[in-house]
């Protein structure tokens, strides 16, 4: 109510002096100031800007949020650049004792510890430092990037929980900051780290093929390589997810992944590489194909976790977006395109997940920004916004902008009507060129609903200028890491969004969903070995021994489709199956009689690590009773 009624007399006041525009202008943007007067918190505002009342004219021209965003971009910009640099080894300041090229995560040292390096977090960082390298010519960080690439070189190679450089060992998640293994309990693997690794020192690679051919192929090929063979190995694995708390496959994982897969192949091929290209691309293939799988069509939403007890509803699927964009694959589906119908649907679904869920953002409409955090049930700080999720929010839509402005089109579909709804309520489906109303409105309106997420964040940024890694949900004071570096860095990247800043394509484009002979997509079983298991057991003469177990292959304990064995003599029976190398599975043995009557083995399960890939072993068991 109050909100159509500030509208009404907003147009009444355009309508005076004179200047055209669209109600859902207002609706995307004019209800801001209400947002940024409501629950003000002295302490957290980061100047007087934001929390100064709002006159009515001000109101209506918008003079006040333009200045307030571009001073408030224009100090973070340089605050969060120097944040990122400030938290690199070896001469960052808050980050003493870290090797040179390593990122340390946070400088905090306790409540939380984040004074290790992670791979995601230093991939993605790097990432926005190469793309700054490349586009702006900056030559200062060059030496950083080479010492990022030499560090990489030698973290692949420390044995680690997860395993070692041959075997696993590059799905672990963190590190010590002077590049030893950091060996407490964790959730490990996290297979993201290798993906997005390879895609940053592409990034760089890319660039260098003609000027410094050697050096790609020596010192950036050998890593990538690595990390590309670790993929297309363990891709189908189950991992944790990149919130290292849910152990499943994971949308952003296998998005990376796939990603990683793709411009691998290219690259490969660029430098002459071609050994592992088949394998690259039939995974990608495969990838792919598992990909279409997390979407869940009734709500609208990418589905984040295969696993775990939750909506699946999760700033994991935003990231996705924003981390495989490709703007010439325009707003494709299938790579979920930040324009995309899936894409803008999920991420309404997920924006509005966080509307009832903070008191932070109580009273704020459904067509203006709101804070947001990891997913609506996460409890860690208390389950808070973070500031590299809403600005992520920012980067999918002025992502998706640039892809609209460069073909000259949107497409509003039954998939993405609810998103473009919420910003103009009579939106239809259809596709609108760019010389039509809805085009330019549509735009002005994502343009501001996008510009609202950052004054979100700009309200709860500190006056210092310091983004930790969230913020109370309640008070809106800072929470959990201080200066985190991937928070500076999502700064960075959705400022950048903001400019129209078109990142390199990885090859997108023109993909299909490869399909098998029966039309289902075909998913890659992962490495495999194999495990003959042998029992000792005296059967009656109606029974015959069967096997169920907590692997797909073992029916996944499924006592009517377990795995039939042979008799090899008396009392001895076997089978020889092929089971997901290095892994861990739990069994037991069943008789079943011809009547149908199945008897299990007593408690409890037998168990057995699965022989690593190509491998075979037996295990010989005696029947519990
Ligand atoms: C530390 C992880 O980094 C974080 O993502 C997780 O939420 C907490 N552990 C709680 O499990
Ligand atoms: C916890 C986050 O959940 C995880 O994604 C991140 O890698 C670590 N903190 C380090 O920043």
């Amino acid at each position: 109510m109050l909100e159509r009624k500030a509208s009404t007399i907003m147009l009444a006041i355009f309508a005076i002096l004179g200047i055209g525009i669209s109600v859902s202008y207002f609706q995307g943007f004019g209800d801001q100031p209400l947002l940024q007067t409501a629950a003000i918190h002295a302490h957290t505002a980061r100047s007087v800007i934001f929390n100064a009342p709002y006159n009515l004219v001000q109101r209506v021209v918008g003079i006040r949020q333009q200045s307030d965003m571009d001073k408030y971009i224009a100090t973070e910009r340089a605050i969060a650049r120097a944040g990122v640099l400030t938290n690199i080894g070896p001469d960052g300041k808050k980050a003493s004792g870290a090797h040179a090229g390593v990122v340390v995560a946070s400088p905090s040292t306790s409540d939380p510890d984040y004074f290790y390096t992670w791979t995601r977090d230093s991939a993605l960082v790097f990432k926005m430092l190469v793309d700054e390298y490349l586009y702006n010519g900056e030559t200062s960080l060059k030496s950083h990037i080479d010492d990022y690439v030499a560090a990489q070189q030698i973290l692949q190679r420390v044995s680690n929980p997860s395993g070692n450089y041959q075997n696993g060992g590059l799905g672990e998640p963190k590190f010590h900051v002077n590049l030893t293994a950091f060996t407490d309990p964790w959730g490990r693997p996290q297979r993201d780290g290798p993906a997005l690794r390879a895609t940053t020192l592409i990034a760089y690679g890319k660039s260098l093929i003609k000027s410094d051919r050697s050096y790609v192929k020596q010192t950036i090929w050998p890593v990538v390589k690595a990390d590309l063979r670790y993929v297309a190995d363990y891709w189908n694995k189950t991992g944790f997810d990149l919130w290292e708390e849910v152990s499943s496959r994971s949308f952003f994982t296998t998005a990376v992944q796939h990603r990683a897969l793709r411009e691998g192949s290219a690259f490969a091929s660029a430098i002459g590489e071609t050994a592992d290209l088949q394998q690259y691309n039939e995974q990608a293939d495969n990838a792919l194909c598992f990909l279409q799988s997390y979407w869940n069509p009734d709500q609208g939403y990418m589905t984040s976790n295969t696993g775990g007890s939750r909506s699946g509803i999760d700033a994991n699927s935003v990231l996705a977006s924003i981390h495989t964009f490709d703007p010439p694959a325009g707003c494709d589906s299938i790579t979920f395109q930040p324009c995309s119908d899936k894409a803008l649907s999920s991420l309404k679904v997920y924006v509005d997940s966080f509307r009832s869920v903070y008191p932070i953002n109580s009273g704020i409409p459904e067509n203006v920004a709101v804070a947001t955090g990891r997913y609506k049930e996460d409890v860690y700080y208390g389950g808070n916004p973070w500031y590299l999720t809403t600005f992520a929010v920012t980067e999918q839509l002025y992502n998706s902008v640039i892809v609209w402005k460069r073909q000259k089109y949107l497409e509003i579909t039954p998939i993405s009507l609810s998103f473009f709804k919420q910003l103009m309520p009579d939106a239809k489906i259809g596709r609108y060129d760019a010389s039509t109303d809805v085009f330019t409105t549509v735009l002005s309106a994502v343009t501001h609903f996008a510009d609202s997420f950052i004054l979100v964040n700009a309200k709860y940024t500190p006056t210092d200028g310091s983004l930790a890694e969230q913020y109370n949900r309640t008070t809106g004071l800072p929470e959990s890491a201080k200066d985190l570096t991937w928070s500076y860095a999502s700064a960075i990247t959705a400022f950048k969004a903001r400019d129209g800043f078109v990142p390199a394509s990885w090859g997108a484009a023109g993909l299909k969903v490869r399909t098998g002979s029966d039309g289902q997509c075909v998913a890659n079983p992962g490495p495999t070995s194999w495990v003959d298991f042998r029992i000792k057991v005296d059967v009656n003469a109606n029974e015959h021994v069967f096997l169920a177990g907590s692997v797909e292959e073992l029916m996944s304990w499924n006592a009517d489709e377990a795995v039939a064995l042979s008799r090899d003599d008396a009392s001895t029976w076997s089978v020889n199956v092929k089971v997901p190398a290095d892994t861990m599975i739990q069994y037991k043995y069943i008789r079943k009689d011809s009547a149908g009557k199945v008897t299990w083995e007593a408690d409890p399960n037998h168990q057995t690590l699965s022989p690593v890939e190509g491998e075979s072993t037996v295990v010989t068991d005696n029947w519990q009773g």
